[in-house]
């Protein structure tokens, strides 16, 4: 079974075309600045397996439906740089990105997280033109140092060893 359905393609179609586009404003700032504004950009689709876990642990159908319009992390995005003020820069060349909405911003940078995790979080959507409909495409964008990453991974090793 496929959890994305007809909109698998789409959905692969949409994450590279974003990461082309980061890829861009990067080249640009460095062209410009000789600075990276990142160090180093990730992307994935959720597998198979973590979608169907998410939606199950939601009580959700397990329909392409729900993995695109419940789940806002079907397409997640992590850019990791290497101070501060450029997740700052990396946010607004986010925002200018053409046609993109952002829907929601979560700073946990400002507002760090009781167990002491740190990161930008947004969500932004993309419009895609299928053969019946225009839907947006939603994408979870994540951007934190070096050292946030650093910490949030070993956190979520922890996190995942204790369900043993
Ligand atoms: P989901 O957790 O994705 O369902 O969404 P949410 O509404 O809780 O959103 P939030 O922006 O708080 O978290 C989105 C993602 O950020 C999570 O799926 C994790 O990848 C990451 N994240 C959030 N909080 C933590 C944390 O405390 N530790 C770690 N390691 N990662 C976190
Ligand atoms: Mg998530």
């Amino acid at each position: 079974m496929d959890i994305y359905g007809q909109y698998k393609d789409s959905l692969e179609a949409v994450m590279r075309m974003m990461a082309a586009s980061m890829e861009r404003y990067a080249k640009a700032h460095k062209d410009d600045s000789g600075e990276l504004i990142y160090e180093h950009l990730r992307y994935r689709l959720k597998s198979e397996k973590s979608m169907q876990a998410k939606l199950e642990a939601r009580g959700l159908p397990l329909t392409p439906c729900s993995a695109l319009c419940e789940v806002r992390d079907a397409i997640g995005f992590r850019v990791v740089c290497r101070f501060i003020d450029d997740i700052y820069k990396n946010i607004s060349r986010i925002k200018d990105l053409p046609g993109i909405t952002v829907v929601k911003e979560k700073d946990y940078i400002l507002d760090v997280k009781s167990n002491g995790y740190r990161s930008y979080h947004m969500i932004i959507e993309i419009p895609v033109f299928f053969s019946d409909s225009k839907k947006p495409i939603r994408v979870e964008v994540q951007i934190r140092t070096i050292a946030m990453d650093f910490w949030a991974s070993l956190e979520h090793q922890l996190k995942y060893k204790k369900s043993f």
